[in-house]
């Protein structure tokens, strides 16, 4: 479970806003795992998280292209990180070995938090700069 730490701001709303909600569903998304040993409950949740993730990344990565931000190119290895976990906890969920699917999130959910604190945190000045508020 991660609780929303006032750290995780970064004075952008917008990008606040969405990393908020997707925390809330990186939460929904392991009460599922934890109560349920039910597949399809758990992908009905980790679909609204993957799709979540998925706009949130392009919300970011289109800000990157427009405005030619310089480190792009780690950044999107990043999102690619997580998505890639993404396919591998589908994997897992879908073929009903629920408790292994508890290691790989508590991944994803340590991700997200060094993700929001640290890398996320490099594009501040680039994005108000830029005029994203
Ligand atoms: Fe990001």
């Amino acid at each position: 479970m991660i609780l929303w730490n006032e750290k995780f701001n970064l004075g952008i709303s917008t990008i606040d806003e969405q990393h908020k909600r997707w925390v809330i569903l990186m939460n929904m998304l392991q009460e599922s795992v934890n109560l349920s040993n039910k597949s399809e409950v758990i992908i009905e949740v980790l679909d609204q998280m993957i799709a979540y993730a998925e706009y949130h990344f392009a919300f970011e990565e289109r800000v990157f292209e427009e405005f030619g931000f310089i480190e792009e190119g780690s950044h999107l290895q990043l999102h690619l990180d997580f998505k890639n976990n993404i396919i591998e906890l589908k994997k897992i969920v879908d073929s009903g070995l629920i408790p292994m699917a508890s290691t790989i999130l508590m991944e994803m959910q340590n991700w997200l938090i060094n993700h929001i604190c640290n890398e996320d945190r490099k594009y501040i000045e680039f994005f108000k700069k830029n005029g994203v508020t």
